[in-house]
């Protein structure tokens, strides 16, 4: 093979992201160079998530150079996808397998590179790849990402504290326009089957319901908070609406399939409708999409993503493979993958924070 010799002398170790991007994945590149650089270990960077393990130039060699100056930026250098050879997705909570071909075409090209370890910065369905990758015999190391933080086995995924951020910054602008016009004010955020992104936000974004996945919604009950919110005097009323969120009895709201995965939308609109039509109150809905998932990574979020790929190094050296990068308390620890990916973690519903919620009077509409 064409590379053979030219690896053979010393550490390797291969790094890749994968599934949908999100900000903080160029501080984790950034922190696995700069740590792998003091450890002597050289780092090949394979392109568009596991699809750069099937072709032989699929890579780039990484530097401190070629890295100096990526941590603020958003999205990925080496690019991502959630697509592709690997991706045989069926619907949440069901198991991911790679055909055999394939996991054995990347462990040639893995073989012929001397790979040492292989860094794979994912969500749920990265880390079930990963996972079986390990369990064929590849020295797999997990760091997960996600906005949706609906990862177990870990208090928080990196790229989530950006899209809480980015729906806070959005409910402070549409508090405005829905003051001015008296208006009913929606807006519907990502995080699939899991609350997170619209708790968050609902809660830093002062919205007045928080509507949820985990906490089915009866309609009467959101057109009774408006009704009964205008009756006091509010000139507003503003609903943070997560994608999979839906009303008891009924079905999430998906756009259709692609590649066995369903994408959720069209909760935002039904509810516009419904709102208008029951109360006569305007409304107008804001569907806030990859804007959550672009641009610059928060201060908590290059942190963490910076810790995650100190950890992640240190976890190859010490030859911890089949472990993802977690953190708890404030502390950056490893977990088995398998710990991570055997259910999604999403909200319970008597978490304090939804508590905290009702405590100052935000409904859930249930
Ligand atoms: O999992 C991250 C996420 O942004 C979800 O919140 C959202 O449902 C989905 O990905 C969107 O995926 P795509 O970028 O493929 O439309």
């Amino acid at each position: 093979m064409k590379f053979c010799n030219q690896y053979m002398s010393q550490k390797n170790l291969g790094v890749l992201t994968s599934g949908g991007d999100c900000p903080g994945l160029n501080a984790v590149l950034r922190a696995i160079v700069c740590s792998s650089d003091q450890r002597g270990f050289k780092i090949i960077g394979f392109h568009d998530g596991f699809e750069g393990l099937l072709a032989p130039d699929a890579f780039t060699v990484l530097t401190t150079t070629n890295t100096s100056g990526i941590m603020q930026v958003g999205g990925t250098i080496l690019g991502t996808t959630n697509r592709g050879h690997f991706t045989i997705k069926a619907e949440a909570g069901k198991k991911v397998l790679v055909p055999e071909h394939v996991v054995k075409k990347a462990s040639q090209i893995c073989h012929d590179l001397r790979l040492d370890g292989l860094i794979v910065i994912g969500g749920d369905g990265s880390m079930t790849i990963a996972l079986q990758l390990y369990q064929a015999g590849f020295p797999v190391i997990g760091v997960p990402k996600t906005i949706d933080n609906d990862l177990e086995a870990t208090s928080m995924t990196f790229g989530f504290d950006s899209a809480v951020a980015c729906a806070t910054d959005a409910l402070d602008r549409l508090h405005t326009t829905a003051a001015s016009h008296k208006r009913v004010m929606i807006l519907q955020v990502m995080g699939r089957h899991a609350g997170w992104i619209a708790l968050w936000s609902g809660l830093a974004g002062g919205a007045d319901m928080i509507l949820i996945p985990e906490i089915p919604f009866h309609l009467e009950k959101i057109t009774e908070e408006i009704k009964r919110r205008s009756a006091q005097g509010n000139r507003s009323t503003i609903i943070v609406v997560a994608e999979g969120a839906r009303a008891q009895q009924g079905k999430q709201f998906s756009k259709g399939t692609m590649h066995g995965e369903s994408r959720l939308g069209g909760i935002g609109e039904m509810l516009c409708h419904e709102i208008e039509r029951r109360t006569g109150q305007e409304t107008r809905v804001c569907i806030l999409g990859h804007l959550q998932r672009g641009g610059a990574p928060t201060t908590l979020d290059r942190i963490l993503g910076t810790r995650f790929g100190v950890k992640a190094v240190e976890l190859v050296d010490q030859k911890k493979f089949g472990t993802m990068v977690s953190y708890h308390d404030g502390s950056v620890l490893d977990v088995p993958i398998a710990h991570a990916i055997h259910r999604m973690k999403t909200i319970p519903p008597d978490h304090q924070m939804i508590e905290d919620a009702r405590a100052i009077g935000i409904s859930f509409g249930a």
